[in-house]
């Protein structure tokens, strides 16, 4: 009991407006949320558990907020789940989060298929072991003739890289002949970036109270609402996912004009 109680005082929430689901549903919704979902090893760390313990319970955060996402009607909900950088963690925790994308999708592509959710990735699938690009290649096909929510996976994904692929295209293209060097604008840097077929995040979270972007959407965010909260990934719920909305919604955005 005694433990219990401890779990209980250990798990951190913000205080702060409660929005219900009506309310939030009441005004605009954002149409592109992108997640940083940090602290999974600091859940794990407070109970002394491994940390892919906090991983595990990450994941069934993610089939939560996936739900909500969907019944709120958002287009493109974005979780960055493996950076280029993932790739130092250590081998076993590296394992851990690979078997991950199968573990959720071995459960959960059956709601996924049926509440008309499309599974697509971002970042370098070719890098990624096989049976984790096995089962996020099939869930990809299951779903694509879905056309409800967007659950953008970001997989071995790294801004600066997806930055040098494009610089790497257009000067291709330059040196062929594809394309006058005049001619390039912001349209033709994004039209070479992962997102080329989805808008730019309306809203940004990240947990765990870190306050950086590490390496994630550097040019898709540039006019994007941040909202960070102190409350560990394992431990985002729903209503702290209304909350972010609710604020998002209650902010002016100007995109640089008055
Ligand atoms: C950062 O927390 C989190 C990650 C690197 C992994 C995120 C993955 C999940 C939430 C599960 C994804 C689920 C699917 C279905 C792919 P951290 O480990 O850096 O936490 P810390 O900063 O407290 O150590």
């Amino acid at each position: 009991m005694l433990e219990k109680l401890k779990l209980w005082n250990n798990k951190k929430t913000t205080t702060g407006t409660i929005f219900t689901k009506e309310e939030v549903l009441s005004k605009t919704i954002p149409k592109h949320i992108a997640i940083i979902m940090d602290g999974n090893g600091r859940w794990a760390k407070k109970r002394a558990l491994p940390r892919v313990a906090g991983h595990h319970e990450g994941m069934k955060v993610v089939r939560r907020i996936t739900r909500l996402a969907n019944e709120l009607g958002i287009e493109v909900l974005t979780l960055y789940a493996f950076s280029t950088e993932n790739w130092k963690r250590p081998k076993t925790e590296v394992d851990y989060l690979m078997k991950l994308p199968e573990e959720f999708l071995g459960t959960f592509l059956p709601e996924l298929i049926e509440e008309n959710v499309q599974v697509q990735t971002i970042g370098n699938r070719k890098e990624i072991p096989l049976h984790t690009r096995n089962a996020i290649e099939r869930a990809m096909k299951d779903t694509a003739q879905n056309n409800g929510l967007i659950l953008n996976f970001a997989l071995n994904y790294g801004s600066r890289d997806e930055i040098v692929q494009a610089v790497k295209k257009i000067a291709d293209d330059v040196k062929s002949g594809l394309l006058d060097h005049h001619e390039i604008n912001e349209e033709t840097i994004e039209k070479c970036l992962m997102t080329s077929h989805i808008q730019d995040p309306d809203l940004l979270i990240r947990t765990s109270g870190e306050i950086r972007l590490s390496n994630f959407m550097l040019w898709q965010l540039a006019y994007t609402e941040f909202w960070f909260t102190d409350v560990l990934w394992p431990d985002f719920s729903e209503e702290e996912f209304l909350r972010a909305i609710g604020e998002f919604q209650h902010r002016g955005r100007r995109f640089g004009g008055v």
